[in-house]
């Protein structure tokens, strides 16, 4: 038995006990431990947003900081934006767009959407090409994703 105290991590709103090396970046906690896989290790670099999580409402890249800072703190993955069959209004919007291609980078865009969408109900042009700056995609969906986010805030309540 490990005697690596736990570490104890809130996400998509249940707490976690996990006994992981703490200094683990926390995207590899949240796809090996917990096996939520949305989140993706791309880069490792902090450099393509495909590890991009909301913690406390703010998307955050999860793959070059240690788990263990993430204590304390609210951490939504993409699988915590819906359900199977129940997509949340960004995935909806992404999903009516037709807003990916391969799909790698795409829950770390619908993130980085849903955290802009928290700062800014209504953003201009100039704060969503600040929030998709750090996402890179290499099929090109850049344009639907734009149309998407369009969607999104149109769909806002
Ligand atoms: Fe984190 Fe690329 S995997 S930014």
């Amino acid at each position: 038995m490990s005697d690596t105290p736990p570490l104890t991590l809130r996400v998509n709103g249940e707490e976690h006990a996990l006994a992981v090396d703490p200094s683990t970046p926390l995207v590899y906690v949240l796809r090996n431990a917990l096996g939520l896989t949305a989140a993706k290790a791309g880069c490792g670099l902090e450099q393509c947003g495909a590890c991009a999580v909301l913690v406390d409402g703010v998307s955050t890249l999860s793959c070059a900081t240690p788990a263990a800072a993430f204590a304390g703190r609210d951490i939504v993955t993409c699988e915590g934006l819906g359900r199977p069959g129940q997509p949340g209004p960004v995935q909806q919007a992404f999903v009516e767009e037709g807003a990916g291609q391969c799909g790698y980078c795409i829950p770390g865009l619908v993130v980085a959407v849903t955290g802009l969408l928290n700062a800014h109900p209504d953003p201009d042009d100039a704060a969503v090409r600040a929030a998709l700056a750090p996402h890179l995609c290499r099929c090109g969906s850049h344009p639907r994703v734009l149309r998407a986010v369009g969607r999104a805030v149109k769909a806002r309540p």
